[in-house]
């Protein structure tokens, strides 16, 4: 069976590590029978917008729509307001697709050096699944007081926020943001979760919230947690509070197999726990709808001050297209890719700048690819 990719390079560095996670993909192709892809790139991103005004149109989703998986490099530019891309088109498509869940494994892979003293990949090795439809993420929120119901109008839409917004300050404004969790919703990444928990060696699930101080939405996050938790007796559970897991994870990253948490606290520990892998450079993540179009990605962002200067580290867009062929049942090819990198490192010619050598982007790539055509 082809798998068929939509490509979307982005924004900065997006398109040099997604050329390089495309090569790692075709190396596998030809390296392992029975694989095939039929890749086709999409261009949307900051210059598209600039050009067109169209962020993610309705026939562009369509389109991916008939795709298999979608391999997303990063998105976000100087140029545009904050908030613009990131909702327009990361989370547009994260929510069109209804990918409720967001992977991301926080591995420490050989000679990475892990920031923490005495640590090495045999104590950070754990899977965060992140909720990735709900909780902050859900847009319900306002603003109030001060504001003439034209400027808020303004305000609330952010898509056609003018550039040059010049609003008179009120001192009694106020603003307020709503998060959601409902019980379907928590129930299928909690469900995911315990499914991953109980596929490990140790078994052992923690829950990540603050339902000690937003005990209105935690508390049901809670009971589901306890309720699914029932239908897997094998599996060892443990409450976590948000703040206490970023302690923990310094302190000791070996105790974590399996975590799951809502949205917010996903995004937020996820890059500490990206941190504690070696850097943003080496962290994947899948966006994933277990029956539907899943999306795969560096966590990093589009870092646009190195946009264009090939030293950008490709490993975690190469990691995510790994991600991405497990996701597709194509185990044998996604585990060509985690040896060819695991080689790579452990050779330690090839390194990125911020693994500590002066590789480009394009010679990591280069060496993963041959490594997968190797086998
Ligand atoms: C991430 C990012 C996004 C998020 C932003 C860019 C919308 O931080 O993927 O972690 O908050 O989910
Ligand atoms: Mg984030």
């Amino acid at each position: 069976m082809t798998q068929k990719i939509a490509v979307l390079p982005g924004d900065g560095i997006g398109p040099e590590v997604i050329q390089e996670g495309v090569k790692v993909l075709e190396a596998t192709e030809d390296a392992v029978d029975g694989f095939k892809m039929d890749l086709e790139e999409f261009p949307y991103g900051a210059n598209h917008y600039l050009e067109t005004e169209e962020l993610l149109p309705e026939e562009g989703l369509e389109e991916i729509s008939k795709k298999d998986a979608v391999y997303l490099g990063a998105l976000g530019d100087p140029r545009i307001p904050t908030g613009v891309l990131e909702q327009g088109i990361l989370l547009k498509l994260r929510f069109y697709f209804d990918q409720y869940i967001n992977l991301r494994p926080v591995k420490l892979y050989p000679t990475i050096p892990c920031p923490l003293a005495g640590k090495g990949p045999e104590d950070v090795n754990f899977d965060v699944v992140r909720e990735n439809t709900e909780d902050f993420y859900v847009a319900i929120g306002g603003r109030a007081k001060g504001k003439t119901e034209e400027q808020l109008e303004i305000s609330r839409s952010i898509f056609e926020a003018k550039f040059d917004l010049d609003i008179e300050v009120d001192k009694d404004e106020i603003a307020y943001q709503i998060g959601v969790i409902s019980r379907k919703g928590a129930e299928r990444a909690i469900r995911f979760a315990f499914d991953l928990a109980n596929s490990k060696e140790q078994k052992r699930l923690v829950s990540v919230d603050k339902a000690n101080v937003l005990s209105h939405s935690y508390s049901l996050w809670r009971e589901v947690f306890e309720e699914v938790g029932e239908d897997f007796p094998d599996v060892e559970t443990e409450f976590s509070f948000v703040d206490a897991i970023t302690m923990w994870f310094v302190k000791s990253p070996e105790w974590y197999e399996t975590l799951v948490t809502p949205n917010m606290f996903g995004d937020i520990i996820t890059d500490l726990g990206a941190m504690i892998q070696g850097g943003l450079g080496l962290a994947p993540g899948g966006n994933i709808n277990p029956e539907g179009v899943s999306m795969f990605e560096p966590i990093h962002g589009s870092a646009p001050k190195h946009a264009g200067n090939n030293v950008a580290n490709p490993l975690a867009t190469i990691l995510a297209g790994q991600m991405m062929l497990d996701q597709l049942g194509e185990e044998k090819a996604a585990e060509r890719i985690d040896q060819a990198v695991v080689d790579v490192l452990e050779e330690g010619e090839v390194r990125t700048k911020d693994i500590g050598g002066s590789s480009s982007t394009s010679e990591m790539g280069d060496a993963v690819a041959e490594k997968v055509r190797e086998g």
